[in-house]
């Protein structure tokens, strides 16, 4: 069996067509890691990118390499930000992204994005394109009957805190009112969590937003402590080290503070050297608040759907478990708890006619 692959799946387990159709929800999810491979072809060609002009070898050079062994610089490098030309480009890669997100069924989302990804290479405007993509995700969100919310992504290796904190006030200047929190995201073993207090500090200090940290996805548990000590995190991004540090998991227990942990990012990063052997089975049978993501789907070259079909083959989990898990994770969003209430009853109606649709 290839490395990181999932066991055989067996004739007790629910096909992929159907888990492909029940209604999810996802809180750690990038857009830029989103796009739609087709649209984003579309998209180079349109813009004369010297890219490969068949699509086959264009998703090869775009995604992690199959079978490569796992490397978190080697993902991290596969976020390129050339493709965009125009405040046309983010927009059309926005729909397409928020389109795709109804294949799979997704019923809830927290979609992150860093505005100045979209900036570095060209000389559009963080405001605009924060208040573009809003726009346009909010706008495919209601056509499509989506429930949606944004999280700003501030990358570690790009900005130091000070400079993280212009950026936060500048982006003030565009409506805000979608967006539910601040995430650290990037390279967490050159750039650990306490360079970015000042920042963090702030963000605390307005109680505008929640705080979300990828931390303990490479590293040990110290820049999980440190993330929730002194970035005050609300959630952490993967947190897959904190299988070994029982006192940590009890004070996420305590403070339910949920890992939104993501079964093939952290196989193909190294978070974890496998995946049926993913520790989210173990934390979540004690009791440990844990949600289940999927992270950047067109690099990895999977989908939500198949994050859910190895959490049943290998945890040996059914459409029940999965559900469970879900109901739970209304309360790692960053909703207000009325907000957190209404939708889960939504939420129940529509497992309630998806089972119904496949009896099951
Ligand atoms: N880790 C850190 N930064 C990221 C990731 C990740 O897994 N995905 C996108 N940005
Ligand atoms: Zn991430």
């Amino acid at each position: 069996m290839e490395a990181g692959m999932h066991k055989i799946v067996n004739d007790t387990h629910p096909s992929r067509d159907i888990i492909l159709k029940m209604p999810k929800i996802e809180v750690h999810r990038h857009l830029e890691g989103t796009y739609p491979i087709k649209s984003l072809f579309k998209m180079a060609m349109k813009n004369n990118l010297d890219v490969p002009s068949d699509i086959d070898t264009f998703k090869k050079t775009f995604q992690f390499p199959k079978n490569h062994k796992p490397d978190f610089l080697l993902f991290l490098s596969k976020f390129k930000k050339f493709w965009y030309k125009s405040i046309d480009d983010v927009k059309y890669i926005t729909l397409k992204s928020v389109e795709a997100l109804a294949d799979e069924n997704i019923f809830y989302i927290e979609l992150r994005f860093n505005p100045l990804h979209f900036t570095e290479l060209t000389n559009l405007d963080p405001c605009e394109v924060t208040q573009a993509i809003i726009e346009t995700g909010d706008s495919a969100a209601k056509k499509i009957g989506l429930h949606i919310r944004y999280i700003l992504t501030f990358n570690r290796g790009i900005q130091t805190a000070n400079e993280m904190i212009h950026t936060y006030k500048l982006l003030h200047n565009s409506d805000l009112s979608r967006v539910v929190g601040i995430d650290l995201a990037g390279d967490e073993i050159n750039y650990p969590p306490e360079l970015f207090t000042p920042f963090f500090d702030l963000v605390k200090k307005d109680g505008q937003f929640r705080i979300d940290i990828h931390a303990g996805e490479v590293t040990d548990t110290n820049n999980i402590w440190t993330s929730i000590d002194q970035l005050h995190a609300d959630r952490i991004g993967h947190g897959v080290s904190a299988i070994n540090d029982p006192k940590l998991q009890n004070v996420l227990k305590e403070k339910q503070i949920f890992l939104a942990q993501c079964i093939t990012s952290n196989y193909q990063t190294g978070a974890w050297e496998d995946e049926p052997s993913h520790p989210m089975k173990d934390l979540v049978e004690s009791g440990v608040p844990v949600t289940i993501a999927s992270d950047d789907p067109t690099i990895q070259d999977s989908l939500l759907t198949d994050d859910y079909m190895k959490a049943i083959v290998n945890f040996n989990w059914n459409i029940d478990s999965i559900i469970q898990l879900n109901l739970k994770s209304f309360d790692s969003t960053f909703l207000t708890n009325q907000e957190k209430d209404k939708l889960k009853k939504e939420y129940l109606l529509s497992i309630e006619s998806f089972k119904n649709k496949f009896r099951l």
